[in-house]
């Protein structure tokens, strides 16, 4: 039987089982996929290869310690420097990020897109900068303090902090901060958010499942908008794809998570 896990701390909220053993049920695999909860991150790929693993998600806060572990990293994840999907090779585990492609799938129904502002500068930033970039869409960053901005300045992106800030027009706002997730915060001041989307077309939260402060301010405005649902069911879809060599149907397997998120 082929196992799979999510390594996460904690990981007792995950939907990953949920969406990946729909796909291994209605696909006929005889394969499993269980939470672990990773404690202490130096052991993350020693419990991949204790747990005989065919292959892993990484979630937060392991996902750059996952990084720095696998035996090799392909693709987008080498840019961003982290990695939230980890499959085995014969002896190797190779990491890879699907994060990034998943927000861009997410993003696809949008219209035309070129300009972008994340607000935050965390792990889920720089995958969303990393593939906009990829895509010419021009990103700036705008974060409350400036001690995570190394990263982008050091990649060519217009980094900005709440003081150094001035508006002009972006096609899509992007929340990558927790403001709203636990509390009723907006990621930014009120009043520097209401001029942000004054002159804004779509506006993404990578919170999923909840309506955030940032998305009902957002809809005051008539913006189109959209949580983090879809970037986290495409990011599965694609990490289970890369579990099996990319042998399956996108589409199928879209289809199938997209009805185990609905139960
Ligand atoms: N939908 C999906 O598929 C998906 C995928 C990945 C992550 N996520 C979600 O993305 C969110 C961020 O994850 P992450 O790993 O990127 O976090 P992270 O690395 O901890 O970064 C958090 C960022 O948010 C800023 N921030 C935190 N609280 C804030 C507040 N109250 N006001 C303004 N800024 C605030 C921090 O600013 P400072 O630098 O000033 O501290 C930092 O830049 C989480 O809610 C996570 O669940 C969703």
């Amino acid at each position: 039987m082929l196992l799979f896990s999510i390594f996460g701390n904690p990981v007792s909220h995950s939907i990953s089982p949920r969406l990946h053993n729909s796909v291994l049920s209605a696909f006929n695999l005889n394969g499993c996929y269980i939470r672990k909860a990773i404690i202490e991150p130096e052991k993350l790929i020693s419990s991949f290869k204790a747990m005989q693993l065919q292959g892993a998600n990484v979630t937060v806060p392991h996902k750059e310690v996952a990084y720095a572990q696998c035996d090799e990293v392909r693709g987008i994840a080498q840019k961003i420097g982290a990695v939230n999907t980890l499959v085995k090779e014969g002896d190797k585990i190779i990491g890879y990020n699907t994060d990034a492609q998943g927000f861009y799938e997410a993003i696809k129904s949008f219209g035309a897109i070129s300009s972008a502002l994340i607000l935050g500068a965390g792990g889920t930033a720089k995958a969303i900068a990393t593939i906009l970039q990829e895509h010419h869409i021009e990103a700036t960053i705008l974060n409350r303090s400036s001690s995570r901005l190394d990263f982008f300045e050091q990649k060519g992106f217009t980094c900005k902090t709440w003081d150094t800030f001035t508006c002009k027009p972006f096609d899509l706002i992007i929340n990558t901060t927790s403001a709203g997730l636990k509390d009723e915060e907006l990621p930014c001041e009120k009043a520097l958010l209401e001029q942000i989307f004054q002159n804004a077309k779509y506006a993404f939260d990578v919170i999923y499942n909840q309506q955030t402060p940032f998305l009902t301010m957002a809809q005051r405005f008539n913006i189109p908008t959209k949580d983090g649902k879809e970037m986290l069911l495409y990011q599965a879809v694609l990490a289970f794809n890369l579990f099996f060599k990319n042998q399956y149907d996108f589409k199928k397997i879209e289809n199938v998570m997209n009805e185990a998120f609905k139960i």
